[in-house]
Formats: C-alpha cells, structure tokens, sequence
C-alpha cells in the first residue's frame, strides 16, 4: 500500500480530462493536478522551453512527494518524456496522439489528426506518423487559438466554432473517418465536434488508455494505494482558478499557487 500522490501536470486545465479519466478508475488514489495555465500554451513555444517548463512542473511535484508522474500533455510528452525519464527516478507516463488505433481501423484510409505545433512537429510524432502512414492519408492540423480559448472559459463561444470548422474543413474534404484528439484540452470539445462532424467519422480520446497505463505501472511497481480512505485530490493552478472548477463541474476545490 503506498498512499503517496499521483502527479499530473499539464500546461493548463486540459489535462484534467485525463484525469478524470485517472480518478474514475483508480479512486482511491490521492492526486495533486497542476496546471501551469500561466504559461499556456505550450505548443508555439519551441523544444527547449517546453522541456524547461516539464522539468519546473515535474521537480514542483516530486518536491510533494508523488510517487508517479503523468504528463498529461501531448506537446510536453512528444518534446520531453525521453528527457524526464531519464532524470528521475519514478515512473513517469505520458500521452501521445493515438495514431496507431486509427491507423489500424480506417476504412476510407484517411484519418485526422488535431494537435498542437509542439506535438505536430515533434521527432516522436514524426516517427509514428512515419510508421502508420503506409497506404494511409493523415491530415494533421494545427488547433491553433484553441488552448487560448478553453483556458479564457470561452468553450462554447462563437469564436471557437469558426476555428473547429476551418480546422475540420480539410479534413472532410479528404474523407477522414476517425478524427484523433492530440491535445488533453480538445476532449473538452467533443460535443461540439460530434455535431459537425458526419456519423461515420468516430473520436479518438486517448485519456481511458493513460489511465489504464497508470494502473498497470502502479501494480508493476507495487505503488498502488489500496485503503479505501476518501483520496485527497488537490488541484493547483498558477492562472485563474475559476476555469478549472468549472470545467470541474465545481466539485472540487482549485487553489492558486505560484511555480
Ligand atoms: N494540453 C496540451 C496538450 O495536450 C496543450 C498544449 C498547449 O498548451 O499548447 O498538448
């Protein structure tokens, strides 16, 4: 039993998407989220300051003790994981665009891919790309505006709409039937991709799976904590609280804290 925190961090509110998707099924554990909103977002800024921003979030949770690190960020994951678990001494788990899958099950042999400019131009998600393009077109775009937006609380505003269907557009043009979400803020917008994209084109979400990665790292470890206390779920953030409790459905307390 080991009743230490599971660290989370993303550049902004985002990567609670991932997890609720953790807490959901592993409730017992205690968590600290950060939310490093302060300098999002992440993916205009290039490889080095991505890296130098993975390392403040990742020391600022050791130094509370967490006994496993989830970047729940794919520009942070794709620019620094190689890095981070290199340097520290925890397991650390991390998320990337879920290509294969779609890859893998596409029938009309296009798929997109909406991400950021730090996880679009990455070596890691050139190498995947590389892997599963064979006999496949993938049509990446550049969510750009839309981290900026959903860390403003303007999810559901007329501006965002306009840059979802620019950004959808080159992608039914192709006849994409499976769309991946490569960044933690976009599930956030699924409701509203439902409804402009057509029946056959199927989501791709890749927060279940980290969050069956965690578990599975734990057990391999022997982190899990198995008392069922209430967990202590903690939520930082270095930019306006408010945006996070409410896209945490005001449940839970978010504190500001400066790092
Ligand atoms: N949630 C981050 C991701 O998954 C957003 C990156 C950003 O801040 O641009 O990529």
């Amino acid at each position: 039993m080991n009743k230490q925190p599971i660290g989370i961090f993303d550049s902004g509110v985002g990567g609670t998407s991932i997890w609720s998707a953790i807490h959901a099924l592993l409730p017992n554990e205690n968590t600290i989220y950060l939310a490093d909103s302060v300098n999002a977002p992440y993916g205009p800024k290039g490889k080095e300051a991505i890296l130098a921003l993975s390392i403040k979030n990742t020391e600022y949770l050791l130094s509370q003790n967490c006994k496993l690190i989830v970047v729940a960020c794919n520009t942070a994951t794709t620019n620094a994981i190689g890095y981070l678990r290199e340097h520290y001494n925890v397991p650390i788990i991390g998320i990337e665009p879920a290509i294969k899958p779609a890859a893998l099950q596409t029938q009309t042999k296009a798929i997109g891919v909406l991400a950021t400019r730090g996880t679009l131009s990455s070596e890691l998600f050139c190498n995947t790309t590389q892997l599963y393009s064979n006999g496949i077109k993938i049509i990446e775009q550049e969510g750009e505006g839309i981290v900026q937006l959903i860390e403003s609380g303007q999810i559901n505003s007329p501006q965002m709409v306009e840059l979802l269907k620019g950004y959808l557009k080159p992608m039914l043009e192709a006849n994409i039937d499976y769309l991946v979400l490569g960044c933690t803020h976009y599930p956030y917008l699924i409701d509203q991709l439902v409804n402009m994209l057509p029946n056959n084109v199927k989501i791709i979400d890749s927060g279940a799976a980290v969050a069956r990665q965690t578990k599975t790292v734990l057990e391999e470890f022997e982190l899990s904590n198995t008392t069922i206390t209430g967990p202590n779920l903690k939520f930082f953030s270095n930019g306006n609280p408010e945006v996070m409790r409410v896209l945490l459905k005001k449940r839970y307390k978010v504190e500001y804290l400066k790092f």
